[in-house]
Order: structure tokens, then C-alpha cells, then sequence
């Protein structure tokens, strides 16, 4: 069954639309070429040979009035379905599209990438509208939650945690959620250069902590195919988020996707800890200082004491650097844990976190991407089965 159906005659919107479907979302394109439209439900489904679709596009070339008119049918006898207009409408007409049901407009020449936001945005709508009473529970499947810590600052948790995610995100787009946990001065918004409507403090209200769906409704959408859910924006906000509230924020995220990401505050603040205690896999940042090493080896220890052991541990040395002199057995020593990746100091990563643009979002050709994608693949499962038993490996610098 197709989850979209596109009604028009346009074969260079048909590809484009179904090249941003391939690229990213689940499920198929039907489309019916032709600037005629079926008079209701009943002569749409006859045409199609199946039940009911998410989301109905009504492609260009369809005239204003015509889709108008068709999309008013619709919304009184499937109010339930997504409708987008596919048009350079004038704004002023905007409100009588909204009248007529449609749920969404989008311009003929968007790209690939809005094309997919769009959808996704329609299909969240599709769902909040059909979602079965048991459906409002979570389910059973858990994916991996992953979370980045460091108990020193700007070491590049944040960095690490956006790479994380939008490397993810190729390997299973529309699954993965990066959630700032660095409540007051969080900078994931920035990294990803997103302009978020909504953040942690709507996410922990009891409207979205009772309900998954409407949790998701205030989740950012990233043109990579992720979602983000950023710190709030004003840091006095911060002070009345409680660990519990994160706690059940994970919790919930984690029935949801395949992967949470979590980029946290330095050291070992309660808000990090309640997280910690959902987390499958904990990142463990260093860069390759002195303090910074001392410091997480302290780190490690406080959690052992703490009794706080995540399944999965990964250390990243992080703006590692031949020139810093120190070995890698001078670092491991000093942590006292062996390094699993190292990540090179690199002009491509500072400059990427001005642009808001991961470097693994561009694949650019740099010694840090190729470190970075080592530890994207950590979480992969055809990797993580293969290499279970041999999780910690020994890193050359
Ligand atoms: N491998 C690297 N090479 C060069 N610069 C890097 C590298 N990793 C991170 N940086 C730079 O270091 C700075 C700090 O990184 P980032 O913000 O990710 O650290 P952080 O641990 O999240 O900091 P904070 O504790 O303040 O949240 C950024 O300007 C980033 O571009
Ligand atoms: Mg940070």
C-alpha cells in the first residue's frame, strides 16, 4: 500500500517527489497522472486498487480553484487524510486553502529535503488523527540511547553529539532524535542551525510526558532527515526542569526512535545522571590535555562508585594531535581506560560548528570525518553484531 498519492499530470515533480520519498522516508508513491480529479473517495480508491493513503499531494498544474473545490470533498468525507497543495499560491489565498482542509503548501521548486520535512509533517498529522486507543502506550521495541559526557567543557561533546546524529540519520532517517540536555547553555540549536518553535520545556509537560504523540509534535524537524529537541531558550527555564522530568523525556523518546542522542552539560550535574541511568551507550569525550584526561578518569570513577554502568562504553579522544606530546599509551594510562576512537584536531570541524553544518552532514574529505564515521559505525548494528566482543580497540595517534 502507498503511503503517498500524488495526483498530477508532472513527471518532473513526480521524480522529485519520489526521489525525496526513496531518500529518507518509509513507504511508497502512487501517482495518477491526470489533470482530472476524481470526483470523491470512492472513484479516487477504485483508481488507486487500495485503501486509504496518508498523504495526498495535489500536484502543480491542478488549477487553484479545481484543487479548492476537490480538497473540500475530501475534508468532509476523510478528514482524517493529510492534504498538500503543490503551489506558488498568493499568501492572500492562503486562509481559503486552509478552509478548504488542505494541511500544507509547498512551492513546486522546494528541494528534495524540504519536500521530505513536509511530508513528515504530514504524515505526524495522519497519525495524531488515526492513532488506535492501544496505540497511545508505548511500545515494546527500545532503541539505543546514546549519550555524550565529558566532565570538563569544550572538549566537543557538542560536536560528537551532532555528528552522531546526522550520521545516524543516514543509516536510518526519520529514527533518530538529538535531545539537548545542556539545559542552560545548550548549543545543539546552533550547531544544526536550527530556529526551534519548541524545546525541553514544552517537552516536559504533562501534556507530552502523559502522550509520546504530542511529545513528537514539538520535536524539531532537520532538513538531514533527524529530529532535534533543543535546550530552552531562555536559561532561566533551566532551573525548573527537574531529573525526573528528563528522566521520563527519555524514557519516552526511547519507545519512539531507534536512536536518541543526548548531548549533555559538562561534569556530572543530576540532570546528566538521570539521563545516564537510560543511556545503552555512553560517549565519553577527552581531549587531550592533562586536566581533561585526569578529569574523566575521575569521572569513571565517581560512576563505579555510583554503580551507574551503561552496557556499552565508548572513549573518544577528541582534537587528538601528534604535536600535543602525549602518546596514546600516555593517555590510556592517564584514564585508565583504552581509547576507542580518536577524533584529529581539525580546521573542517571549528569551522563547522560556526556554519552550523556537521561535517558529516557535507562529507567533506577530512582525517576527523573519517574518525567520526569510525564512531557513527559503533552504533550500527550489522557492526555491533560482528564486533560485540571486541568493542574496545586500541587507536593509533
Ligand atoms: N576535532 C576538532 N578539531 C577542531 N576543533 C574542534 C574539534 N572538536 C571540537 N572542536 C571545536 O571546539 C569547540 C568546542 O566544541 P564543543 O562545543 O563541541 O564542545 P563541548 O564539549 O560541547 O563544550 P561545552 O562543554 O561548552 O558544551 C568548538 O568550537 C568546536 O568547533
Ligand atoms: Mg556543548
Amino acid at each position: 500500500m502507498s503511503r503517498f498519492v500524488l495526483l498530477s499530470p508532472n513527471g518532473e515533480f513526480d521524480q522529485k517527489l519520489r526521489a525525496a520519498v526513496a531518500n529518507g522516508l518509509r513507504g511508497s508513491v502512487q501517482t495518477i497522472a491526470s489533470d482530472i480529479l476524481p470526483a470523491g473517495p470512492q472513484e479516487l480508491f477504485a483508481l488507486l486498487n487500495q485503501e486509504q493513503p496518508e498523504v495526498l499531494i495535489i500536484g502543480p498544474d491542478v488549477p487553484y480553484e479545481e484543487a479548492l473545490r476537490f480538497a473540500k470533498v475530501f475534508d468532509v468525507q476523510l478528514p482524517g487524510l493529510s492534504l498538500v497543495l503543490v503551489s506558488d499560491v498568493d499568501p492572500a489565498h492562503l486562509l481559503n486553502a486552509m478552509r478548504a482542509g488542505i494541511r500544507d503548501i509547498l512551492s513546486p521548486q522546494a528541494d528534495a529535503a524540504e519536500i521530505r520535512v513536509l511530508l513528515e509533517r504530514a504524515c505526524q498529522s495522519f497519525a495524531t488523527r488515526h492513532r488506535a486507543p492501544e496505540a497511545q502506550g508505548e511500545t515494546n521495541g527500545k532503541g539505543l540511547v546514546i549519550g555524550v559526557f565529558s566532565p570538563k567543557g569544550g572538549v566537543g561533546k557538542t560536536t560528537l553529539a551532532t555528528n552522531i546524529a546526522i550520521g545516524l540519520g543516514r543509516i536510518a532517517p526519520m529514527s533518530v532524535v538529538i535531545v539537548d540536555l545542556d539545559l542552560q547553555f545548550g548549543d545543539v540549536a546552533s550547531g544544526l542551525y536550527l530556529n526551534p518553535e519548541h524545546t525541553v520545556t514544552d517537552a516536559v509537560t504533562p501534556a507530552a510526558a502523559q502522550d509520546s504523540l504530542v511529545l513528537k509534535a514539538f520535536l524539531t524537524v532537520h532538513p538531514a532527515g533527524i529530529y532535534a529537541l533543543c535546550a530552552p531558550l531562555n536559561p532561566v527555564d533551566a532551573d525548573h526542569i527537574t531529573p525526573e522530568q528528563v528522566s521520563r523525556l527519555v524514557e519516552q523518546l526511547s519507545h519512539e526512535f531507534q536512536y536518541v542522542v543526548l548531548d549533555t552539560a559538562p561534569g556530572m550535574p543530576e540532570i546528566g545522571l538521570a539521563a545516564m541511568e537510560h543511556c545503552t551507550d555512553v560517549v565519553w569525550v577527552s581531549a587531550m590535555d592533562i586536566p581533561s584526561l585526569r578529569g574523566l578518569r575521575s569521572g569513571l570513577e565517581v560512576l563505579r562508585q555510583l554503580d551507574i554502568m551503561p552496557e556499552s562504553r565508548h572513549v573518544v579522544l577528541n582534537m587528538a594531535d601528534a604535536k600535543a606530546g602525549l602518546n596514546v599509551r600516555d593517555v590510556e594510562s592517564t584514564i585508565g581506560a583504552p581509547v576507542d576512537v580518536s577524533v584529529p584536531r581539525s580546521r573542517a570541524v571549528a569551522l563547522s560548528t560556526n556554519r552550523g553544518i556537521p561535517v558529516l552532514q557535507e562529507s567533506k574529505r577530512d582525517p576527523a570525518v573519517k574518525s567520526l564515521r569510525q564512531l557513527v559505525e559503533r552504533f550500527n548494528p550489522a557492526w555491533r553484531a560482528q564486533a560485540q566482543r571486541k568493542l574496545h580497540r586500541r587507536v593509533v595517534i
